[in-house]
């Protein structure tokens, strides 16, 4: 860590003194300017910090030189982070911030080339960012609270520790073109877009096969999870109902972020027979390559804390749902949240 640290400000010294010349005056390139005290000769050719903004799609749990960059021009534009080279839930709420300031990009906390091109223009304007912030900025960064505090994070973390505020409804909530079981409008046919789109290439991926899924059940609102949840505990009591459906606030399903997949074999149920089809086996290989992950898996139920649910996909990004699907973690195992 320390030869890390040292590194890193080997280099912004080079780029420090360096930054007079045009070497680095590319498009991509930014010059921040620092407060010097011009008497001072230590800091005499600190006047100027070139920020190289990352081409690479950064995500949590990157960390690098990549990821210091993005931090510096997260500062210069006025977010309170620390130069961690981590991206750590502050990067991840500065980045989620700005794309709440913004229409065509996903809220998803994710850094890519459609925010590098935001920050590049945020930071030509020379300005910093207004507040108060878009998003409540993490009162403990890191060490996680009982609430969850970014819920638009496409890696947060629901489930029996972490519960979303009740009043948390995603703002881009829409029906994705697959099939379901069912022809009526419901609330529960809607994920978020970027969820969506993912079906809708998952689901054209598994037609192209032969395998026909069905979407059962999406998005739910912190109320319709009340209403079932007491439905449940009505016919088998609470402790039995938690092991298979979540209380209001602790479901994955108001993320919007979820959808419950089935097929004809086994009567669009959700049922654990669902996961010996050749649909759900279809699902378990290849959902992570359309960015989804089955969330409960067989065996890990001392870490999810629910049953085996073969027909729960959870969208986390293709790239942490291959890294999840190929060393068999949970999400909980992934984010390394005990
Ligand atoms: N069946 C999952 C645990 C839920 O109710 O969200
Ligand atoms: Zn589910």
């Amino acid at each position: 860590m320390i030869k890390k640290g040292f590194l890193a400000s080997a280099l912004l010294t080079i780029f420090l003194v360096g930054c007079s010349t045009d070497e680095h005056n590319t498009e991509e390139t930014f010059q921040e300017t620092e407060s010097s005290d011009k008497t001072n000769e230590e800091t005499i050719n600190s006047e100027t910090k070139e920020i190289m903004l990352p081409e690479d799609e950064l995500q949590r749990l990157d960390e690098g030189d990549n990821v210091l960059q993005l931090q510096l021009a997260l500062i210069a534009l006025g977010y309170p982070l620390e130069e961690t080279e981590k991206y750590d839930e502050k990067t991840t709420w500065a980045i989620t911030d700005l794309q709440l300031r913004e229409d065509s990009v996903h809220i998803n906390g994710i850094y890519d080339s459609k925010m590098q091109k935001m920050i590049e223009e945020l930071l030509a304007t020379e300005d910093t960012i207004d507040t108060p912030y878009k998003l409540a900025e993490p009162k403990e960064p890191d060490v996680q609270t009982d609430i969850v505090e970014n819920p638009y994070e496409i890696l947060s973390v629901v489930n029996k520790r972490f519960s979303l505020p009740s009043d948390y409804e995603p703002e881009d909530l829409t029906e994705p073109d697959v099939r379901f079981p069912f022809t009526e409008d419901d609330p529960k046919k809607q994920l978020r877009e970027e969820a969506a789109h993912a079906l809708e290439n998952l689901f054209a991926a598994a037609d192209q096969v032969g395998i026909q899924l069905f979407a059962q059940s999406g998005f739910r609102s912190y109320d319709r999870q009340e209403s079932i949840f007491a439905a449940n505990v009505e016919s088998d009591g609470a402790d039995h109902a938690n092991t298979y459906s979540a209380r209001p606030g602790e479901s994955e399903h108001q993320t919007g972020l979820v959808m419950d997949v089935t097929s004809e074999q086994v009567n669009f149920d959700l049922t654990t027979d669902f996961g010996e089809t050749d649909e759900g086996k279809w699902v378990s290989e290849h959902a992570h390559e359309y960015g989804f992950i089955v969330r409960y898996l067989e065996g890990k139920e001392d870490i999810t804390e629910y049953q085996y649910e073969p027909w729960h996909l959870r969208y986390v990004g293709i790239s942490a749902a291959t890294e999840i699907k190929e060393n068999e973690l949970t999400l909980e195992e992934y984010l390394h949240i005990e």
